[in-house]
């Protein structure tokens, strides 16, 4: 009996050494020689390999920097502290993406996946761990078929280039995708989506009818092969978590002839507080035809020379002037709206416009990735449940007080009701939905690399509003994600905050989900969903 035990301990602790010495003996090689390793695989295990070496860039090619620069679009992580990728690799055909998972594991590289390049925290372009960057942006075709009203899109693709596709095909259909041209279909559609024709057709991610992915293991899947569990967690609970969304089918949405845009302008001396708070009760439960949204800003009055808010309400209405005045002058008087506020175009014109570019600018525009300047900045967001005061409001009006920040903030409220109401909180992984009044997306914006005073002025106002918004928990929305809220990576830790406020109940199925796709925790960043056993 003692022998036998004496026997098994030492039995056991060759094992352990055997073991100690065989993983330190792996990482030392994957240490020294990832570089010229990695390459090897990636050439030694693709059909072919001219074309893959024409797509991997390391920090020895020139075109390096630029092709890493190009998808950044927070400035705030293009700074020379930012960690940089060890490789970049710009597939131009999926069977590529299939070798570069196999190699990445096999050199203990972490992927991290950039469609457009929008994330707010840098996450698709940015990590802590060796890494390297699958860039889609040769990855952007669209195929729409008008006759069927649906399209397949690359997730490379933006939503400028899709909606321009569209329009191309048929001027009666358009897609209810984000408002912002240069959003990549990828990171867009995967945590939500949504646009101005939110309140009459829902997410952009409510209208995905079918998705190509590739797993773990490196095999592509659809909807079909993947399973409606798989299927339910991309659309809304966040593609990096789960494997490479490689395209989407969408159904496209019928749009009238003529829509009509206004976007009009009140201060605090036109009464605004008053207007705004009876906004609350109206953008909510108007006709879904209608998206009226506010975006906030600080501002000098040129009149006064006094500092004050200026509040733009800004509008999408799927219909003609006639019967939009109508529909203000009997709901929302207070606005003041009239005739010649208003203009009518082309769904596809105002697509320009709700990018801001100006109006008559022609449709191409919206295919150009970098006609619009970047900067750094900090976002963050709420749900509002009930309607905030008049004081609530002068409560915010007071943090623009302090002039050098507040004038390069912003404040979105984005009315939700209507389809967003009748779609079941748990029919894909974005909950927000009956209940939800609007949304409120806190933006502050600098050009310099000063990044600290900005970001507690932004923290400062979250955590005033805290008395105004949800609670148990505090709803945040995924595509505007916010590592203030947690970079918890246990279960336990992610459902006690991040992972309630951008999922509700939905997080557990995620875990469930991840847990089955991705057990080995692969395709992982800040704020992935974990796994559980
Ligand atoms: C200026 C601006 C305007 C915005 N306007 C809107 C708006 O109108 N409506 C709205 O809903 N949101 C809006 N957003 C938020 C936007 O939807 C998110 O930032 C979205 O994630 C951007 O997608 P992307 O592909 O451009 O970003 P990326 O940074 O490329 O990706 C974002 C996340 O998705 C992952 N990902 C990307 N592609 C894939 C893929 N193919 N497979 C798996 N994972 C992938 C990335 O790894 C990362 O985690 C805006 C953001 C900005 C900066
Ligand atoms: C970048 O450098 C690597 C290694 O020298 C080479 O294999 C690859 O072809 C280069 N990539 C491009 C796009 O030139
Ligand atoms: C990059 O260039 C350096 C110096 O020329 C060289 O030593 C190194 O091997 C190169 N790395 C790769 C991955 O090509
Ligand atoms: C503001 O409201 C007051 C009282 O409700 C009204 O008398 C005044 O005309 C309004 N001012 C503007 C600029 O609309
Ligand atoms: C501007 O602000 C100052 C200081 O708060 C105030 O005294 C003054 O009346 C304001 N001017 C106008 C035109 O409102
Ligand atoms: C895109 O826009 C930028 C900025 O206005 C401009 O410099 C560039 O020439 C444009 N690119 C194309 C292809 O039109
Ligand atoms: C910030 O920018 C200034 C001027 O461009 C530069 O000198 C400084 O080193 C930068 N600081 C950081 C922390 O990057």
């Amino acid at each position: 009996m003692r022998i036998q035990t004496l026997y098994s301990v030492l039995n056991l602790i060759v094992l352990v050494n055997f073991l100690l010495i065989f993983r330190a003996d792996q990482s030392l090689s994957s240490n020294t020689n990832t570089k010229s390793d990695f390459l090897d695989c990636l050439i030694r295990n693709s059909d072919d390999p001219d074309s893959i070496s024409r797509v991997i860039y390391t920090p020895n090619n020139s075109s390096y920097t630029s092709v890493l620069q190009f998808s950044i679009n927070n400035l705030r992580f293009n700074s020379p502290a930012t960690p940089k990728p060890r490789f970049i690799l710009t597939p131009d055909d999926e069977s590529q993406i299939q070798t570069l998972i196999y190699c990445a594991k096999k050199h203990g590289l972490e992927i991290r996946t950039r469609s457009g390049g929008h994330d707010f925290e840098g996450l698709s372009y940015v990590s802590q761990l060796p890494f390297v960057i699958l860039d889609l942006i040769n990855l952007k075709s669209v195929t729409v078929d008008a006759q069927t009203a649906t399209a397949w899109v690359q997730a490379g693709a933006t939503l400028g280039e899709l909606y321009y596709e569209i329009a191309q095909k048929r001027r009666n259909l358009g897609f209810p995708g984000g408002i912002w041209y240069a959003l990549g279909l990828g990171g867009h559609v995967s945590g939500g989506g949504y646009g101005s024709m939110r309140r009459k057709y829902g997410l952009a991610a409510d209208n995905v009818i079918d998705a190509r992915l590739i797993n773990v293991h490196g095999k592509i899947l659809d909807r079909k092969s993947m399973g409606e569990d798989l299927f339910w967690a991309i659309r809304g609970g966040g593609g990096s978590s789960f494997g490479i969304i490689l395209s989407w089918k969408i159904k496209l949405v019928p749009v009238p002839d003529v829509v009509t845009v206004f976007s009009v302008d009140r201060t605090l001396e036109q009464n605004l507080t008053k207007i705004i708070h009876k906004w609350q009760y109206v953008a909510p439960t108007i006709d879904k035809d209608l998206d009226v949204r506010v975006l906030m800003f600080s501002i000098v009055n040129p009149s006064t020379g006094n500092r004050t808010i200026r509040a733009t309400f800004e509008s999408l209405f799927l219909g003609g002037i006639d019967r939009l005045l109508v529909l203000m002058h009997t709901e929302f008087p207070e606005l003041g709206l009239t005739r010649e506020d208003c203009t009518e175009m082309s769904w596809i014109e105002s697509v320009v416009i709700g990018s801001s570019f100006t109006n008559g600018e022609p449709l191409e525009i919206l295919l150009n990735r970098t006609a619009m300047p970047k900067n750094s900045f900090k976002g963050k967001s709420d749900f509002a449940t009930n309607p905030i005061s008049e004081n609530g409001f002068e409560g915010i009006w007071e943090f623009y007080n302090d002039k050098i920040e507040a004038g390069m903030s912003l404040l979105v409220l984005t009315p939700y009701g209507g389809k967003m109401d009748e779609i079941p909180e748990s029919a894909i992984p974005f909950p927000h939905r009956l209940g939800s009044l609007y949304m409120i997306e806190y933006l502050v914006v600098w050009d310099g690399n000063e990044t600290s005073p900005h970001i507690s002025w932004i923290r400062s106002l979250y955590g005033y509003m805290t008395a105004y918004v949800s609670r148990s928990p505090r709803r945040a929305y995924l595509n505007y994600n916010d590592l203030d809220l947690g970079i918890g990576k246990t279960y336990a830790e992610a459902s006690d905050s991040w992972g309630s406020s951008y999922f509700k109940n939905n997080f557990n199925r995620l875990v469930k989900v991840k847990t089955m796709v991705d057990p080995g925790n692969f395709f992982k960043h800040e704020q992935s969903i974990p796994t559980r056993f």
